[in-house]
């Protein structure tokens, strides 16, 4: 990557005493799982600020659909629920992390019960399903396929309640703040003032969840900017596994409906995919056919796509019981009822899209990052659990154990930190020296079409390259100009996380879990049995390791 490239702070220069500003023990950027669970654990013995971009509830996790992966039913084990964990991280899945956050997955889903969770049940017993890549059925669902609304509403409603949490919704955080190298809180713009603020903290806990954004095609809401990435990326942090972005095989493709995600569950539940002309394609690819892993699924679906010139597949319910469908699945139901097709009997049309990034800040079991007091749990943080490739439902769980980790920690070392209150001059080195009139939807649509047919689901080193020089070429005048607004703000960090993205999927010249390179189809375990990580140098460039 050219040295160049400008990934310089963006936030035109101004000093901390003219801004309004607050203080708090413990700040906590994303209100998913991950955030609501650090929020609630830190509230213990610190006060906490709470921050969402947007409304508490938007977030990738309100919009989870199959469930909570945990080892509870008899003929499941924990060490069947690692096995199928390492077998999908394909080399790079950490035993250790794995074991941990499984053995924790039992007691996650009683915590949530004993808050007031109500997941379904076959009689006595939690009903569980399976998905892609679990040898067993071990994943916990609420309301048929609402388990994210559950989960947000319930954590939700818990850090309302709580006294020492103070929530501030639309709240976009811009930047950390460094203060002799250990953060110190966030510089952010207040939706309600449309103000710069600055907040103050003891210890930092991003968890800003994924960056599905960054492509065409996404089952992510529009929260998902990545901007977690870019955020730590600035501050000096060390991100690792960028190129592993996982799709999803199955997401609703209807002009004019969102890509709404069709969950795994439902080939869980024992849906087939076809073709366009009625060819049950996976059965010939894979022993567990529409229940392969994830990655498998979605190049077999694009490999098909390309085959039959069509834009799309199909998944196919018709052999199923359909009371039971329309029970288990009453959200999907009603979808795609809005868009006139039967789930119960019409042929429903999907394909991939990018789902969840696996890669992230790179951070040990207490959601410790590089950088003193910053801690980072949930979907913006690469813990190891996953390697090149997610379980589906593994997130949710990881995201509970760990972000509880996060906030036991970041409690704990906030501790020990001197109350300190004070307002302290900020560096900020920044050269927003352009007046450009900057057409924010243009070169967001470009990016994400950008990203799409050159870091999708199939890549390879041409497609990366020109990628690389397109985001070269608008990097610079986009990272240098004064858009401040968070649509403004949200384009930079897409622009920088697509850059580190492009850069690391050209280096992995080999093909692993979710990162499918055409020129380099084979796994490459004598090169490339390892992580990648990148860090930024003082003088703004990456340095990739
Ligand atoms: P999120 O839930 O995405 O929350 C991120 C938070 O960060 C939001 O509150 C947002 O406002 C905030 N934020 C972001 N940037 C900023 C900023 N600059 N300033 C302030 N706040 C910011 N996983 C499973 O395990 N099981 C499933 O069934 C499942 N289904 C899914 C279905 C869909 C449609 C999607 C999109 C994902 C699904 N996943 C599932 C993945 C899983 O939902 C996510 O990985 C997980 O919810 C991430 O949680 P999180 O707390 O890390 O982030
Ligand atoms: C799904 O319901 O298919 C999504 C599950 C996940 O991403 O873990």
């Amino acid at each position: 990557m050219k040295e160049a490239l400008p990934f310089r702070r963006f936030v035109t220069s101004f000093h901390s005493l003219q801004l309004p500003h607050r203080f708090t023990d413990c700040l906590v950027i994303g209100s998913g799982a991950a955030g609501l669970r650090a929020a609630l654990e830190a509230a213990r013995s610190c006060r906490v600020t709470l921050l969402a971009k947007g409304t508490l509830e938007k977030s990738n996790t309100a919009l989870a659909q199959g469930g909570i992966a945990a080892s509870l039913s008899s003929s499941d084990s924990l060490e069947k629920h690692l096995e199928d964990t390492l077998q999908a991280g394909a080399g790079l899945a950490e035993e250790e992390v794995g074991r941990f956050i499984i053995e924790m997955g039992p007691g996650a889903i009683h915590d949530l019960e004993e808050m007031g969770a109500s997941f379904d049940r076959h009689g006595e017993e939690i009903a569980l399903t399976r998905e892609g890549g679990h040898t067993e059925a071990r994943v916990v669902h609420a309301h048929g396929d609402s388990t994210g609304r559950e989960l947000s509403s319930v954590l939700g409603r818990a850090v309302k309640r709580c006294d020492g949490i103070r929530i501030l919704e639309e709240t976009f955080v811009v930047d950390l703040i460094d203060s002799q190298g250990r953060c110190s809180g966030a510089i952010v713009l207040s939706g309600r003032t449309g103000q710069l603020e600055i907040i103050w903290s003891k210890v930092t806990v991003l968890a800003t969840g994924g960056a599905g954004r960054i492509w065409r095609e996404t089952t992510n809401p529009a929260v998902a900017t990545g901007d977690g990435l870019a955020i730590a990326f600035r501050a000096g942090a060390v991100l690792r596994d960028l190129e592993f972005v996982q799709f999803h095989p199955t997401t609703l493709y209807l002009a004019g409906a969102a890509r709404a995600l069709i969950s795994e569950a439902v080939r869980g539940e024992g849906a087939y995919l076809r073709d366009k002309s009625g060819d049950r394609f996976m059965t010939a690819v894979h022993p567990d056919a529409e229940l392969a892993p994830r990655d498998v699924v979605s190049r077999t679906i694009v490999e098909r796509m390309l085959d039959t010139g069509d834009t799309r597949v199909f998944l196919d319910l018709s052999h199923l019981d359909p009371d039971r469908v329309r029970r288990r699945f009453p959200g999907i139901t009603a979808h795609l009822a809005a868009f006139d097709i039967d789930i119960t009997s019409d042929p429903i049309p999907v394909r991939p899209s990018a789902h969840y990034m696996v890669g992230g800040v790179s951070v040990d079991l207490d959601g410790r990052t590089s950088i003193p007091g910053l801690f980072a749990c949930g979907e913006v943080a690469s813990a190891g659990f996953h390697g090149a490739n997610r379980l589906g439902s593994n997130s949710l769980l990881e995201a509970l154990v760990l972000g509880r980790r996060a906030g036991v920690a970041a409690a704990l070392e906030a501790k020990g930190q001197a109350d300190d209150f004070r307002v302290r001059e900020i560096e900020s080195k920044v050269e927003n020296d352009r007046e450009v009139s900057i057409d924010l939807e243009d070169v967001e649509n470009s990016l994400r079409s950008l990203m799409w047919m050159s870091a999708g689901v199939r890549r390879d080193g041409k497609g990366l390259e020109a990628a690389r020089e397109s985001l070269a070429l608008w990097t610079p005048y986009v990272m240098g100009s004064d858009l401040r607004s968070r649509r403004g703000f949200e384009l930079q960090n897409r622009l920088t996380a697509a850059l580190l993205i492009t850069e690391m999927a050209l280096r992995r010249d080999e093909s692993r879990g979710v990162h499918y390179r055409t020129d380099y189809p084979a796994r490459d375990d004598a090169r490339w049995a390892r992580h990648q990580l990148v860090h930024r140098t003082p003088d703004g460039a990456p340095s990739f390791a």
